[in-house]
């Protein structure tokens, strides 16, 4: 099959990685010339484990390319994804879909022969409907299926997820698209991944609902954490407690300082913007959009309340500024929240980050990045862990706690046991335990 992948952020770059690695030729577009030079020398513009090499190897094979320009890509393809952002839209929070919708127009104007058009970005419910219209419009003889196939990857396990993932969602109606998705999913059926056909609408909606659903156990296990330390009650004993009845399910029952990153907290937005139109609001994810955004707030009160009530004049070492491990994203990370707030009562915030300090120094401000745990923690009164890196499980610490003046430490994602770091003289708080 050939393949043209319109977008090369995130979910573009690592679907069309993973569409050649099937054995398909995919061609990535991308109208950022500098982007489209860096991949075709096997530079990778942004941070996934495993993507750089099978970037290069399929590039090596010839079947993966990258173009800024769509023409050719199309008019070969049997299918065009359209995998472009969909940012919040200032202001109301509903999805920007101008990129999807000029992508649509482009495609139009070159495709030939008979074409399935996927949407691979995140768009809401009814996004199908308008871009056939467009495609319609400006080809009134077209011969094209316009389909949804959302994405369901996690960033740091995004190839992964993308060659063994739990089901795979094609929205379409029309035979032949549905022939042509499968044929591009092929490899998937050797290890029997579920492939559900639906409507379009339906799997449009499928991807809001799963992201929702996810956000809304984070922050149940959120809040319950909240309770668990009101009435001396164990939110990790907890957790697996209600985790080990396979209707609830063990995953995404982590307490922590609030969900953050790229997807959960734009689609649910968006999502409650979608509902709020359709006459049918969502109370559940309302609440829950607004459960997480206060609760990055108050963990800054949680490390101001661990340190005495009064940080003003204190240095707090941060360890782990990305919303989540092995990324580099800082989109919609807590420690945006909590450092602003931290500064605001008077502290001076040192950080450490294994991926996120090039992008962090954009956006936080008065920081004094440093180049690792220790050289972080020298001199400070505390020390805070807001992202649960793997190289913060296993710190030295005894080295730790020398170089630091004071003796707190605040762990917002339980990496530590606290029996052990206590022992080892820590003045530890974590959540919900
Ligand atoms: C998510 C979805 O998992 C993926 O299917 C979707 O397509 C895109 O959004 P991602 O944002 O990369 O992926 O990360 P994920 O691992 O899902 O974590 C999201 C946020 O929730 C992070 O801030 C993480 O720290 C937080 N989280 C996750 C918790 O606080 N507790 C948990 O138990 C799980």
């Amino acid at each position: 099959m050939r393949v043209a992948m319109i977008g090369t952020g995130y979910v573009g770059l690592v679907s069309g990685a993973c569409f050649a690695d099937f054995g398909h030729h995919v061609t990535c577009i991308d109208k950022d010339r500098e982007k489209v030079e860096m991949l075709r020398s096997g530079g990778i513009p942004i941070y996934e484990p495993g993507l750089d090499q099978l970037v290069q190897r399929n590039v090596r094979e010839e079947r993966l390319s990258f173009d800024t320009d769509l023409t050719q890509a199309v008019k070969e393809a049997d299918a065009v994804f359209i995998a472009v952002g969909t940012p919040s839209r200032r202001g109301d929070g509903f999805a920007d879909l101008s990129y999807v919708h000029a992508a649509a127009k482009e495609i139009a104007e070159v495709m030939d022969g008979y074409t399935v058009i996927v949407t691979k970005s995140t768009v809401p419910v009814g996004t199908g409907d308008e871009v056939e219209r467009i495609i319609r419009e400006t080809r009134p003889d077209g011969d094209f299926a316009v389909v949804s196939n959302p994405e369901f990857l996690r960033e740091g396990a995004a190839i992964d997820d993308f060659k063994r993932p739990d089901r795979v969602v094609v929205g379409t109606e029309d035979e032949r698209a549905r022939e042509v998705m499968s044929e591009l999913y092929r490899p998937l059926y050797l290890n029997e991944t579920p492939i559900l056909f639906t409507t379009r609408r339906t799997s449009e909606l499928i991807k809001y609902a799963a992201n929702a659903f996810l956000a809304m156990k984070i922050t149940f296990i959120n809040e319950m954490a909240d309770l668990c330390e009101s009435v001396g009650a164990n939110v990790q004993e907890v957790a697996r407690g209600v985790g080990l009845d396979n209707r609830i399910g063990g995953k995404f029952l982590h307490a922590g300082p609030g969900y953050g990153g790229s997807c959960f907290p734009k689609d649910t937005l968006a999502l409650t913007r979608t509902a709020q139109e359709a006459g049918t609001p969502l109370r559940l994810i309302e609440t829950t959009v607004e459960v997480n955004d206060r609760r990055k707030h108050d963990m800054a009160k949680k490390v101001v309340k661990a340190m005495g009530g009064d940080v003003s004049g204190k240095t707090i070492a941060v360890l782990g500024l990305t919303f989540k491990p092995n990324t580099d994203d800082m989109r919609e990370a807590p420690s945006l929240d909590i450092i602003p707030a931290l500064q605001d009562a008077g502290a001076k915030i040192r950080a450490y980050d294994p991926a996120g300090i090039v992008e962090a120094e954009k956006m936080l401000k008065d920081v004094e990045f440093t180049s690792g745990p220790y050289l972080c923690a020298e001199g400070a009164d505390a020390i805070v862990i807001i992202t649960e890196w793997n190289e913060f499980r296993a710190l030295d610490t005894e080295r730790l706690k020398s170089v630091m003046a004071g003796d707190i430490m605040v762990d917002l994602r339980n990496i530590y046991s606290p029996e052990d770091i206590q022992k080892r003289g820590f003045n530890y708080t974590s959540v919900g335990r």
